[in-house]
């Protein structure tokens, strides 16, 4: 019987982990099953879970809405999972306990870092939002030691209490935030990422057009089918700069996901591409 693991969130039925994770399997000689599970939003998450453990599997992919009550499931922490506040990986342990990490942010800087190939240290980046999302990369972000790290919110005290949250490990970081509608009065940024929600909703952002540097790079934390309305900003607005979907990010921390659990790195490259393909 193989080792099995699972994706639990709600929607999951689109969800990419699935084959993400058996083109992972295929490329390492991994003999594991990988399926999506929808736990309700509206029901209690601990009980589904501890069903699925006693069922056997070994480890989980956490997704939308599910990312803090997994947090709160998880008997231990990992220091990056306890920092982000939210839970993207489980891991089932000899003892049926769970370990609680996330690899979202870890996933994001190395699509930047390795994948585009932009490094982020001593660059000026820009964080738009300031939900769970946002919290959930911002440590891996600094240290990655930019030389700016701009949070802007629509709801400026949210990116304010992050800020002031992540200050102890800004380092050389100038770390600030405000709202969006300050953006006008700052200058350029070498990276933007957008962690709203708001390319879901299949809304644009309303942002100054000077805000992106030609040799820039515009990363939506979202994919889809087509760009995203950030991403079509950017193309408007800075044509040279580089844009990314969130896709690289997906990837790349299923990856990392993937390593935990299995021990094994798998190419995140190569597999980026068949799934793009795919898409
Ligand atoms: P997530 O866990 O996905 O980050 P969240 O905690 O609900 O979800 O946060 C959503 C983020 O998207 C917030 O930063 C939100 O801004 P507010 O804090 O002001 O609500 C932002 N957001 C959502 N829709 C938006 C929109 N249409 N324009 C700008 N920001 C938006």
């Amino acid at each position: 019987m193989p080792d099995c693991y699972a994706v639990v969130g709600d929607p999951i039925a689109h969800s990419k982990s699935p084959l993400i994770h058996r083109l992972f399997a295929e490329q390492t000689g991994q003999d594991m099953v990988y399926e999506a599970i929808r736990i309700d939003r509206a029901r209690p998450f601990a009980p589904a879970m501890g069903a699925l453990v006693r069922q056997g599997y070994r480890g989980f992919n956490v997704t939308v809405p599910h990312k803090l009550a997994a947090h709160d499931l998880a008997n231990t922490l990992t220091p990056r999972a306890q920092r982000a506040g939210a839970v993207n990986t489980l891991v089932v342990e000899a003892d049926g306990s769970l370990t609680g990490d996330n690899t979202d942010g870890i996933g994001l800087v190395q699509d930047i870092t390795e994948l585009v190939g932009l490094p982020l240290t001593g660059r000026r980046l820009l964080i738009l939002g300031a939900g769970g999302a946002v919290q959930g990369v911002l440590e891996p972000l600094l240290a990655e030691r930019p030389a700016a790290l701009h949070i802007a919110n629509r709801t400026a005290d949210k990116a304010q209490r992050l800020a002031e949250a992540f200050a102890d490990l800004a380092g050389e970081t100038a770390l600030s935030a405000g709202g969006l509608d300050k953006l006008k009065q700052l200058d350029t940024f070498d990276v933007i990422i957008n962690g709203t929600a708001a390319s879901l909703q299949g809304e644009a952002l309303d942002l100054p057009i000077h805000l992106l540097a030609p040799d820039g790079l515009a990363y939506d934390m979202m994919y889809g089918k087509a760009p995203t309305p950030f991403l079509r900003w950017a193309e408007r607005v800075q044509p040279a700069a580089e844009r990314r979907d969130g896709l690289g990010m997906l990837v790349c921390q299923a990856a990392a996901a993937f390593e935990i659990w299995r021990g094994v790195r798998p190419n995140a490259e190569t597999t980026l591409a068949q799934v793009r393909q795919k898409l």
